[in-house]
Parts: C-alpha cells; structure tokens; sequence
C-alpha cells in the first residue's frame, strides 16, 4: 500500500483516491465497496439487518486484508476512529492523509446522499456533531492534514504526490 486517505464522509476520499492512484499508475481499493464485496450486501443493508457493531468487524477485519495490498486504500469515514483501526493505521508504515473539509462542504454532499446510513439516521446537528467529535481523532492518525475546500481534487492530489516525494514527511501540515 502507498497512501491511505482518512476523513469524513463527503471529505473526497474516493475521488481523490482514484485519482491519485492513476497518478502513481497503481490500483485503487476503496474499504467500503471491499465490505460491500465480502458481505454480498450494500452498506445500508448491513447495518440494518446486522448492525453498526458488526459492520466495524467487518471493517476491520477487511483493513488488515487491505494493508497487504498494493496501491491507494479509501477509507471509511468512520475506520480510523475505531481504537483497533487506529492502531493498525499507526502501525503500519503506510502515510495516511486526510482529508479535511468545512462543515459547508460535507453538508452540501451528503445531506441528499441516501447509501450512507449514518446521514439517514442522524439529523444535521447530530452529523456535524460526529464530524466535530471525530475531528481530533483523524488527526491523530494522519501524517498529513489538507484542508480541501478551496482545491479541486486534481490539486489535491498534486500537494499528495508534492508530499510523498518529500524525504521527511510526518506530521505535517499542508
Ligand atoms: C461511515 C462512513 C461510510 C461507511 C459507513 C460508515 C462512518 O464511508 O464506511 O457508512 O462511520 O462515517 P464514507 O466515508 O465513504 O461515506
């Protein structure tokens, strides 16, 4: 694995992820449709029928599996702030970016988004709340911050490739 991307639902993740995987010419795995794959189920369905406690097993279990992978990984917005995933993030010697937005930004591309189970169930205060609750935690696992709002995803994976090409790169700012 070369990069992974962290950050709240609606943060670009999977857009960025693609696209800087094409960049660096290698594949691209985004955690969410591996789960869907290993579960034979949609994400809405799995927590329904089973819960969000099992769809963080299944998570977990799918992001160890991940990390042996090449390419770039998308996570879910809520992996890394699982304690286990964490963990396993900071373990890894993988560089983990995140992607930060203003809460403008997520609430415009989520808010009508009905796959993501936690925007169907929770109202907007409740959602910004999670996002302000998660915040200090997605720092915590990344070795880069970008705040995204004012960049296409083309620059952001510009500053990604600017960073990773840097000899020393940990715990910084861009
Ligand atoms: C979740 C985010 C989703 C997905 C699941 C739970 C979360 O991924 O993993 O619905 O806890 O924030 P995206 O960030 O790709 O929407």
């Amino acid at each position: 694995m070369e990069a992974i991307l962290i950050g709240f639902m609606g943060s670009g993740k999977t857009t960025v992820g693609r696209l800087l995987a094409d960049q660096l010419t290698t594949q691209h795995a985004d955690l969410d449709d591996m789960i869907v794959e290993r579960a034979g189920q949609a994400i809405t369905a799995i927590f329904e029928q089973h819960g969000e406690g099992y769809f963080r097993q299944l998570e977990q279990q799918t992001l160890r599996g991940a990390l042996a992978q090449p390419g770039v990984l998308s996570t879910g917005g809520g992996t890394p702030t699982i304690p286990a995933n964490a963990a396993i993030l900071t373990a890894s010697p993988v560089p983990v970016i995140c992607l930060a937005a203003d809460d403008t930004t997520i609430l415009d591309r989520v808010a009508h988004d009905t796959s993501r189970p936690l925007v169907n169930d929770l109202d907007t205060a409740a959602l910004l709340a999670l996002k302000h609750q998660r915040a200090p935690l997605y720092e915590a696992a990344a070795d880069l911050v970008i705040q995204t709002d004012q960049l296409a995803p083309t620059e952001i994976v510009a500053t990604i490739q600017d960073w990773l090409s840097q000899p020393a790169r940990r715990s910084a700012q861009a």
